[in-house]
């Protein structure tokens, strides 16, 4: 994220409890990948992340406020939205 983006562009979000600012708009799915965050983890622990970007592949499958299994591509990011990697 550029640090010179006037607040008013932004939203904090937290990363697996890490707080974040990522532009107003973006999807969760983006600001993960934007902060090497994984969405989810394999059931044999490999990392995943989103894959077709538009709701078909269910790859990018995380917790978002307390909520698992939501698709964040097709979500964008919210002031105070909590997002956690999906074991
Ligand atoms: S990346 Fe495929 S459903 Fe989200």
């Amino acid at each position: 994220m550029p640090e010179a983006m006037p607040e008013a562009q932004c939203v904090q979000i937290y990363l697996n409890g890490m707080p974040r600012q990522v532009a107003r708009g973006t999807s969760v799915a983006a600001a993960l990948l934007l902060h090497a965050v994984p969405c989810r983890e394999s059931v044999k622990g490999t990392p995943r992340a989103a894959l077709c970007g538009m709701g078909i592949c269910f790859e990018c499958r995380a917790v978002i406020n307390g909520v698992a299994h939501r698709r964040t591509c097709q979500i964008n990011c919210l002031d105070e939205m909590r997002v956690e990697t999906q074991r």
